[in-house]
């Protein structure tokens, strides 16, 4: 079958025309026909051989964890799936360490032991290639209905587990604490997509983003109701007194430079979620000393958050339904282009511009 795959010793991004076809070996695992395979940000860094490893004995990975495919074939213990079905699968599997209450618990979000593996990046095979097998386990049902937005299930998952552990966390602030005022910052998909979650769960939303005024990010976060604010134009301070106290920042851009200059305008009890995982970049010189005075004295939350679990799965594909009654056509428009196989390595050459990107099969 047809499979995208890196090659990190001899350093090649390569459209596999005979990759072994999976086939089932156990009596939970589907067999999925791959229909679409959104990229990222992670696999620029992975096609660029800066992330990414391959399975175990292998000398290549094959790439992919956004997908979204339609079940082929199931095994005979398999429950609740048929072919036919389309389902999302999650990227991250546990670890195998007795000793690891995060992974034990089927947490693998949160492995503490850094032994887990990740579906086309990390030691596990990816979905980009013709056909994929999985336990049922690990895949989520779709509804027909979602068929054109559900390859970015997996992207918002990243702002449906941030949200959920931000709810636990302002648990610390004894009164009914109501959504406040959010900045994005970035208006990639990780960022549009949690610009919608945001507004969903009732914050009032800004996007703050490099890119000046008028581009398609813009428009499509300002047609969400998200006012869009270029930071080429508007200085952080600026940005603060123009929202007001920011409760929650939701960084997506994997720009350690432009974070760290929003969290100074972080406002009281606020809380900054980090979800971006830059590459190496030049060091950063920071205002070490009024930045701890600052988190202190503002009882602020600085957390990182990575990957999602399976309610995580669940509520973006809720979300995913709500966002097209409330916002009809917009989730649709995220996807700025579908391409063949063969288009991976200029898709993620970052030239194409546009917001994502999804190569389809078939
Ligand atoms: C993926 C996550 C993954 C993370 C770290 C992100 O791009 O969406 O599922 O855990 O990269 O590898």
């Amino acid at each position: 079958m047809k499979a995208v795959a890196v090659f990190p010793k001899s350093r090649e991004v390569r459209v596999l025309e005979d990759a072994p076809e999976p086939r089932l070996r156990s009596a939970t695992e589907v067999r999925v026909r791959t229909l679409e395979v959104g990229v990222c940000g992670t696999d620029k860094e992975i096609a660029d051989f800066r992330y990414g490893t391959p399975p175990e004995g292998e000398d290549f990975l094959i790439v992919g964890h956004e997908a979204l495919g339609e079940v082929v074939e199931v095994g005979e213990h398999v429950q609740g799936l048929k072919p036919g079905d389309l389902v999302v699968p999650r990227v991250r599997r546990p670890c195998p360490h007795e000793r690891c209450p995060a992974c034990r618990h089927g947490y693998p979000d949160f492995c503490v032991t850094g032994d887990y593996t990740e579906r086309g990046i990390q030691k596990r095979h990816g979905f980009c290639s013709e056909y994929f097998v999985e336990d049922m386990a690990y895949l989520h049902r779709v509804p027909a209905t979602l068929r054109q937005v559900a390859v970015l299930t997996e992207p918002l998952t990243i702002a449906e587990k941030a949200l959920r552990e931000v709810e636990h966390l302002q648990e610390r602030l004894p009164w009914d604490l109501k959504p406040g005022r959010a900045v994005v910052l970035g208006a990639g998909p990780v960022g549009l997509l949690g610009a919608m979650a945001l507004l969903r769960a009732g914050y009032s939303t800004t996007v703050y983003s490099r890119t000046p005024k008028p581009n398609e990010k813009a428009e499509a976060a300002e047609l969400l109701g998200a006012p869009y604010l270029s930071s080429q134009q508007v200085p952080v301070e600026e940005l603060a007194r123009r929202v007001g106290p920011v409760d929650l920042v939701y960084e997506a851009a994997g720009a350690s430079k432009a974070a760290f200059e929003l969290l100074r305008v972080l406002g009281p009890n606020g809380v900054f979620i980090f979800t971006g995982v830059p590459g190496r970049k030049q060091p950063l010189e920071l205002e070490g000393a009024a930045l701890l005075k600052q988190l202190v004295l503002k009882n602020q939350l600085v957390l990182g958050t990575v990957n999602a679990a399976d309610m995580d799965f669940d509520a973006a594909l809720e979300d995913l339904a709500l966002f097209q009654a409330r916002w009809p056509g917009r989730v649709e428009r995220l996807v700025t282009a579908r391409h063949p196989p063969e288009d991976f390595q200029k898709v993620v050459s970052g030239k194409l511009g546009g917001i994502k990107h999804v190569i389809t099969f078939g």
